[in-house]
This record gives structure tokens, C-alpha cells and sequence, in this order.
């Protein structure tokens, strides 16, 4: 026998009964988005590898343990994506769209990917939305990406999340910072987990995410950057929450929200679920001022987020998002009936209506339960015996109700029904 292949651990198939609902959460987004001011950018999907180790950072574990890279036909070395704020921002430097408007407003939508162990809500292949702002760094901007997001979750029916906000600092006082948080972690080294004491060597910041409950009661004695800013970034902040509020906009501010990538600078959020488990984010975002820069562009601020769709996926609500039903399924029984009535079903269809039959010339029984199945509302029976009158049977599927109808009544029948 042949052998049966699987998709790859982490990376799943979405299946038509799942599409309604990936379509309708993508395009929440983006008629949303649009009304906010924002264009689509798409960026491939393979990148320099480079790209991601100046962005992301070295050091950082996405970069170090979780990329899929290999080397094209021994030359440059590439990567998947595992993320699109670095390909957005690479893409907006080698087009100089900073010579076309002085403020980007962008999002993209796609898959990236992440070796990471795949569980519930993580996977190795996952889906964003990434939108970014390129060009400010007022506070406002930072509070109505948050607010546009918040709609967009209540947009789709998705209430019940956490803003937790923070800012992470940024340039002298960061590295005043980790000069704090390494004394403190050097001091209680051996009640942390082995991830912790590997982490504070390399990037100290991120143990204040870990998930383990010893470290994190370990963790609500340790210094936190919130505390720590420099007087400029501290005004920045309050800004961010003064606008937050002019919004009306519920938030929690969290000091242990550190953010997994290492561009970011001063505020930093995520969208936080407690019907996911261990893997809550929404959506996460924040500042990153200097990515530009450091980037080859300008030295230009930005800002931004990405909604995991994977995620929102799993909290929409089933109920509203199944695929719509054809409102006319026609059972058409022997030739001559199909030859009578496939060409008005094209064009009907070419008019905009939804309408099924059945090509394979089954026995009525199996086209009414097919009809029903696909939950018609109304089943056009056109058989022989209905040629011969010059009728076709409607049938009302809830009511089971059935009469007949002239053939030269069915063209503006179907239309009034669609
Ligand atoms: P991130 O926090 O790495 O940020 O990812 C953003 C969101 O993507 C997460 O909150 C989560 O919903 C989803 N996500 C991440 N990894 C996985 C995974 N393995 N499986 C399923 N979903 C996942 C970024 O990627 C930044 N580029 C966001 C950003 C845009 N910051 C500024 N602009």
C-alpha cells in the first residue's frame, strides 16, 4: 500500500468547514483596519536570515532554537518567516516609501513560522495579522492602535479579553536596569528553573515571562523596569495611559510583560485570554523605536502589533460563523431536465445567487438528503413528469410544504429568494 503522508507536527490543514471562520475573523480585520487608515503590504515568506538576527536579536531564543533556515543551494543562508515586522519594515526601507507620506500605516496577513513545541493555541506554522506604523512616536498612536484592536476583538464577538500593558525602557536606564535585575537574579539563581538561569545570562529580561510558579513567586520581589524609567520615557508612558483613557479603553498594567523579541522600546501590550491556557496572548505588540535604523533606513519610531489568528480562531463563536447555506438546491432528475435547466443555474450563478444541484444524477431520495444536508431552504424538483407539464415542484424544506410552479415562474422565483 502506498504510504499515507501527514502534515508536518505543528502545521495543520484548514479544512472548508473551518474556512467560514478564518474568513470572517481575516476580513473583520481588514475592513476595519482600512477604515483606520491602513493599506495592505505583502512580503515574501523566505527572508535573509540576517534580517531576523539584527531585528529580533541574536541572542533571543525565536532567532537561536526556533527558525527554519537552510542554505540556498550553498549560497546565502534564509529563513521562513517567524514573524513580519522585520520583512515589513525591510520591505518599506528597499521601496523608500518614507519618500511617499511621512507616516506608514500597514498591515499584512499571513502565515509564519516558529519550531516551537506545538500545543493548544501554538503551532509551527501560525497565521498574524501585523500592523505597523512607521514615522511616530506621539503616545496617541500607541493608545489608538490598542483601541483599534480592542474594537476589532469586540467587533468579532471576542469580550472578554485583558489589556495588559507596560513599558520596557529603553537605551541608558535599561542598562541600568539589567544591572538591578542581574544582582537580584544572581542572588536567587538556585530556587530558578534551569530555562531561568539560562536565560539571565543571555537575555535577563525574559525570565520575568517564565511560566513556572516557583519563579514566578520568586519574580514578585524583583525589579521591574516600569519602576525604573528615565524621566522622559516615564512621561511617555503616563501619555500612552492618559490617551488610553480619553479612549475609554480598559486596561491592567502588568511590570512582568517583557515581550519575546528583543526591537522593542518603552510600551509594550498584549491581549490576553484566560480560555487558552498557558498560551493567552491574543494579539501583542508594542514600540520599536530604532528597528528602522538600525535596519538601514532612517532613523525613523515605530510602532506595532500582531493579532495570532490561530488563537482568535479558537475563541470566535461557532454559532455565527458556519458556512452560509444555498438558498435553492434544484434536483434535477434524467437529461432532459439537466439540459434544461444547467445553463439558468449558470447564469443565475453568474448573477451573484447561491445555488447547488447535483452533478452526478442520483435518485431523488439521495438529492434531498444532499439538500439537506447543505441546509437549502427551498429544493426546485424538475423531473420528467414535470417536463411534460411545463412545471417544476418547489419544496419547502422547514415546512415540507410543496406546489407547483409555471417553468416561466422560476427564473424570477429564484431571484426574490437569493
Ligand atoms: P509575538 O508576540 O511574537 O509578536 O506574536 C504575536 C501574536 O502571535 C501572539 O500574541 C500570538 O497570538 C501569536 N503567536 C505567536 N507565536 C505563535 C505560535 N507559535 N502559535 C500560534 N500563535 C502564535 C510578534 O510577532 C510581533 N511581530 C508583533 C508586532 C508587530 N510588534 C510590533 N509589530
Amino acid at each position: 500500500m502506498a504510504t499515507k503522508y501527514q502534515s508536518v507536527n505543528g502545521m495543520h490543514d484548514t479544512l472548508p468547514a473551518d474556512m467560514p471562520k478564518w474568513r470572517f475573523v481575516e476580513q473583520a480585520a481588514i475592513s476595519l483596519f482600512e477604515n483606520f487608515g491602513f493599506s495592505e503590504i505583502r512580503t515574501p515568506i523566505v527572508e535573509h536570515t540576517e534580517l531576523f538576527v539584527r531585528s529580533v536579536g541574536e541572542k533571543n531564543q525565536v532567532v537561536e532554537k526556533e527558525m527554519y533556515s537552510f542554505e540556498d543551494q550553498g549560497e546565502k543562508r534564509l529563513s521562513l518567516r517567524p514573524e513580519a515586522t522585520a520583512c515589513v519594515v525591510r520591505a518599506y526601507i528597499e521601496a523608500s516609501l518614507y519618500n511617499d507620506q511621512p507616516l506608514a500605516k500597514l498591515y499584512t496577513i499571513g502565515p509564519m513560522f516558529r519550531r516551537e513545541r506545538p500545543q493548544k493555541g501554538r503551532y509551527r506554522q501560525f497565521h498574524q495579522i501585523s500592523v505597523e506604523v512607521i514615522g511616530s512616536d506621539n503616545p496617541a498612536m500607541d493608545a489608538e492602535l490598542m483601541a483599534m484592536c480592542d474594537s476589532y476583538f469586540k467587533k468579532i464577538g471576542i469580550t472578554h479579553l485583558r489589556l495588559e500593558i507596560n513599558s520596557v525602557g529603553r537605551g541608558k536606564s535599561r542598562e541600568n536596569y539589567l544591572l538591578l535585575l542581574t544582582a537580584f537574579l544572581g542572588k536567587q539563581s538556585a530556587s530558578l528553573c534551569t530555562e531561568c538561569q539560562s536565560r539571565m545570562i543571555k537575555n535577563p529580561m525574559r525570565v520575568l515571562d517564565c511560566k513556572n510558579p516557583d519563579c514566578q513567586k520568586v519574580y514578585e520581589a524583583a525589579p521591574f523596569m516600569a519602576d525604573h524609567l528615565s524621566l522622559e520615557d516615564a512621561a511617555h508612558y503616563a501619555r500612552v495611559k492618559e490617551h488610553l483613557d480619553l479612549l475609554g479603553i480598559d486596561y491592567v498594567e502588568n511590570k512582568k510583560i517583557v515581550r519575546g523579541l528583543d526591537y522593542y522600546v518603552n510600551t509594550a501590550f498584549e491581549f490576553v485570554s484566560d480560555q487558552l491556557g498557558t498560551q493567552g496572548a491574543v494579539a501583542a505588540g508594542g514600540r520599536y523605536d530604532g528597528l528602522v535604523k538600525s535596519l538601514g533606513g532612517p532613523d525613523l519610531p515605530g510602532i506595532g502589533f500582531a493579532i495570532g489568528l490561530d488563537r482568535v480562531v479558537l475563541l470566535a463563536n461557532d454559532s455565527v460563523l458556519t458556512r452560509s447555506s444555498p438558498p435553492v438546491f434544484f434536483a434535477l432528475l434524467g437529461d432532459e431536465s439537466r439540459r434544461k435547466f444547467i445553463p439558468l443555474i449558470h447564469k443565475l450563478r453568474l448573477m451573484g445567487a447561491f445555488l447547488e444541484w447535483d452533478n452526478d444524477n442520483r435518485s431523488l431520495k439521495s438529492q434531498m438528503r444532499r439538500a439537506d444536508k447543505l441546509n437549502a431552504r427551498w429544493v426546485i424538483i424538475a423531473g420528467e413528469e414535470e417536463l411534460k407539464k411545463g412545471v417544476v415542484v418547489l419544496r419547502e424544506m422547514r415546512s415540507k410544504e410543496q406546489r407547483e410552479l409555471k417553468e416561466g415562474e422560476l427564473e424570477s422565483f429564484v431571484r426574490g429568494a437569493i
